[in-house]
């Protein structure tokens, strides 16, 4: 199963500059007429600039991969246009409405979220970095969806404070909602500097800025259900220990709810953490078996089935996105003001924390059958056993604080979500698109 992520090793570096020989015909006056001489010089120009040009072409310029890399890559960003832009996305259009900064918001939920925030007449401002942890494409075609509904996404990284600070100086945004993270839970170990980039020190530079921003916003942010580790209890209930985390992926998450206490102890910021639970649908991520065992079933390939020891069952709480996004919803709405300004805290503000799952977890291989039915294909399955590599053996959501507190009552049964799914999949890569991954 690691072998999925194999093709970002495939990416050619960015090639060396051009660099044009020093012609010997130009110290040879004597034997040429000037005329030829001046004819060959320029042709070995114009040959140069055909030949700069080729090498500088987008299909051999690829993105930055690896993470010091990354962040060393520079985005346009400022100039009045550019500004009007930002204004105009995160204007309110509706009464009561709010203004909110989504990072991640090319991602699969940021993507869902902003939408539908939209369509409800709040502001909203995109943030991303379009990384290559998976294919671009898709988030570029993410990026057009939310550009039609009036969704701006500003290109950059949430460890840049310049840029955060100046988005805040252009909005007043009463909300963050933070999705922006290196996910999955495998890739960690390939990969380990990109967790700790955008999930610590990310983290960490979007909450010193909302914490100076006057007014503070109040700020909703994506944990995960991975911090529950291996714990054995089920259901798993916000309460339960979470100080066994399984992959680097896991303890990012959980350093990120201690960071978000820290920032609402000292200063004040509202903080409200959602632990999803695999979430999946239209739009969704490569990365995730749902997506690429439909992709691998399409192309005839077999793909891994885990099983844990004595052919235990390998199962998850797979939550539809629809669902996520009425929970993402339901924290911003219910989340009270900071109480912090001028990064000095007055007084004791909001901070929670809510499982947003689905309640039913289903074993891998009914994923499968479901997925088998759907696409009218059979599967070919390589049980095997599951690596300690990350990945837990089964998720349950206990959902009743978040039932409780935000409303929150998930409604898509994996079936029904999958229908959903498989009709994107085939759309979306049919017509000459080209295949996934
Ligand atoms: N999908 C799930 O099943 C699931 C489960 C648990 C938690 N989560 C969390 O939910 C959030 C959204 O997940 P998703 O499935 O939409 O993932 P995603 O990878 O599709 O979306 C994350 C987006 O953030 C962007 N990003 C990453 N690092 C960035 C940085 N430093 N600066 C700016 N942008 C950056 C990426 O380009 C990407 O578009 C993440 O925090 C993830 O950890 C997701
Ligand atoms: C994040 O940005 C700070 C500067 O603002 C820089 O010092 C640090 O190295 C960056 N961290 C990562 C992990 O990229
Ligand atoms: C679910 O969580 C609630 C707290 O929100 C708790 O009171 C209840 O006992 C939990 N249920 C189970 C079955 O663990």
């Amino acid at each position: 199963m690691s072998k999925q992520m194999s093709h970002l090793d495939n990416i050619p570096s960015t090639p060396g500059k051009f660099k044009m020989d020093k012609s010997p015909y130009i110290h040879n006056r004597l034997r040429w007429h000037s005329s030829l001489v001046k004819l060959t010089f320029w042709s070995f120009i114009f040959l140069g600039l055909i030949l700069i040009f080729f090498f500088r072409s987008p299909s051999s310029n690829p993105l930055p991969q690896d993470p010091s890399r990354r962040s060393l890559r520079t985005y346009n960003w400022g100039g009045p246009s550019w500004e009007k832009r930002v204004r105009s996305s995160a204007r309110v259009r509706s009464r009561n409405g709010i203004s909110v900064l989504v990072t991640g918001a090319a991602g699969f939920v940021g993507t869902h979220v902003s939408a539908a925030l939209k369509r409800r007449g709040d502001g909203v401002l995109g943030l991303d970095n379009f990384n290559d942890y998976y294919d671009p494409s898709l988030k570029r075609a993410r990026q057009a969806l939310l550009e039609r509904t009036g969704v701006f996404i500003v290109e950059g990284d949430i460890n840049d404070s310049t840029l955060l600070r100046k988005l805040f100086e252009v909005v007043a945004f009463t909300h963050v909602m933070h999705l922006a993270a290196q996910a999955g839970v495998r890739y960690a170990m390939e990969n380990p500097g990109s967790y700790v980039h955008s999930n610590i020190a990310g983290f960490v530079s979007l909450l010193e800025v909302c914490k100076s921003a006057n007014p503070q916003p109040s700020i909703v942010w994506a944990s995960s259900s991975s911090v529950y580790g291996l714990n054995t209890k089920v259901p798993f209930s916000e309460r339960d220990r979470t100080d066994q985390p399984a992959s680097l992926y896991a303890a990012t998450k959980k350093a990120g709810e201690e960071i978000a206490h820290t920032y609402n102890h000292i200063y004040g910021l509202s903080l409200t953490g959602l632990r999803f639970f695999t979430v999946y649908g239209p739009w969704g991520r490569p990365d995730m078996a749902y997506f690429f065992f439909t992709r691998d079933i399409l192309k005839g390939k077999s793909i891994p089935i885990f099983e844990a020891a004595n052919h235990g069952t390998v199962a998850r709480d797979f939550t539809y996105i629809d669902d996520i996004v009425k929970g993402c919803l339901g924290a911003l709405d219910t989340a009270e003001k900071s109480t912090g300004s001028g990064g000095k805290k007055k007084g004791p503000a909001q901070l929670r924390v809510y499982n947003l799952g689905n309640t039913s977890p289903v074993p891998v291989s009914d994923l499968v059958s479901i997925l088998e039915r759907l696409l009218k294909v059979n599967a070919k399955r390589n049980i095997m056993k599951l690596p300690r590599n990350g990945d837990v053996q089964f998720t349950h959501a206990n959902i009743s604080l978040a039932q409780r507190e935000l409303g929150y009552k998930p409604t898509t049964d994996l079936q029904t979500g999958l229908k959903k799914f498989v009709r994107w999949y085939l759309s979306y890569y049919s017509g000459g698109k080209k295949a996934a991954g």
